[in-house]
């Protein structure tokens, strides 16, 4: 049985949601959301401000804007190992703690980061990638990424490139952009329970095997251990742009997700705006 959760709003937000926009869809409020949420955590009035304009993050002392930060679905505080973080600043070690409790050595969480959604993916890629290639041992996979017509676009391999070398994998923790190519939802880690979501892994990034991000408004899925490079496109434009990302392995999305760069800072997962066209496609 699917265990059902909903964003949780800001202090509000349903109120004025309610007023302004008697007739808001899934897509609208999902976008509102996360709206709303980057005005708390930038203390800055968004005004018109599109997510575009939200990708300013700069490092600061208290470090402010580059700061990723648990986001807590309501109804999911007591079901999630990051339950009770709302809203606090990642910490690294909380993600090697969460992955010792897990019997594939993953660990997943919902962020928001600048005013964006995110997950945030711990893979025991170091302890595995030289280990035979066999189900429960996972790592990340750099693999070929074609588009939905069949046309090759690039190989994952090319994050070591120049172009996008400041995402090279690094300490075993990926930073994903987490809004659906589909109809822009937020897929989430295990934050449902069904065969593409449960405790297990396996190679080759096929659409089974457990471990998924899911996104639960029309069931597609993401391998986040797959590393592609893939195309999509600007919903509002059109224009057309290749990324480095995870690989849809299912459902009506026609490609992955984005990765965002991200460094560490002490403890501290912060992120970094080097592709923020990249994460623009919902606008
Ligand atoms: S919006 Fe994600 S599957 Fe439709």
């Amino acid at each position: 049985m699917a265990r059902r959760f909903r964003l949780r709003p800001i202090p509000g937000a349903e109120e004025s949601v309610e007023e302004n926009n008697p007739v808001l869809d899934r897509r609208e409020f999902m976008r509102y959301s996360f709206n709303t949420a980057a005005g708390v955590i930038t203390m800055a009035s968004l005004g018109s401000i599109g997510f575009a304009s939200l990708l300013m993050g700069t490092a600061d002392s208290s470090g402010g804007d580059t700061a990723v930060r648990f986001w807590v679905p309501t109804g999911a505080e007591d079901s999630t190992w990051y339950g009770d973080r709302h809203l606090e600043p990642m910490s690294y070690s909380a993600f090697v703690s969460a992955s010792a409790a897990s019997s594939t050595g993953m660990a997943g969480a919902q962020g928001v980061w600048s005013g964006l959604p995110v997950n945030v993916m711990y893979v025991p890629h170091s302890e595995n990638v030289n280990a035979p290639l066999v189900t429960n041992q996972p790592r990340f996979q750099f693999l070929d990424g074609y588009t939905e017509s069949g046309k090759y676009v690039g190989s994952g391999y090319e994050i070591e490139e120049p172009e996008y070398s400041i995402l090279s994998i690094h300490d075993n923790l990926i930073v994903i952009f987490s809004r659906c190519p589909h109809l822009c939802c937020i897929p989430g880690w295990q934050l449902v329970q069904n065969s593409f979501t449960e405790e297990q892994w396996t190679p080759g990034a096929v659409d089974a095997g457990g471990n998924k991000l899911f996104c639960i408004c029309h069931s597609s899925r993401f391998d986040p251990t797959a590393i592609e490079k893939n195309r999509n496109r600007n919903r509002s434009t059109g224009a057309e742009f290749d990324f480095i990302g995870i690989r849809r392995t299912g459902g009506p999305t026609p490609v992955g997700l984005p990765l965002i760069p991200w460094v560490l800072s002490g403890d501290s997962i912060e992120a970094l705006p080097d592709f923020k066209d990249w994460y623009t496609y919902c606008d």
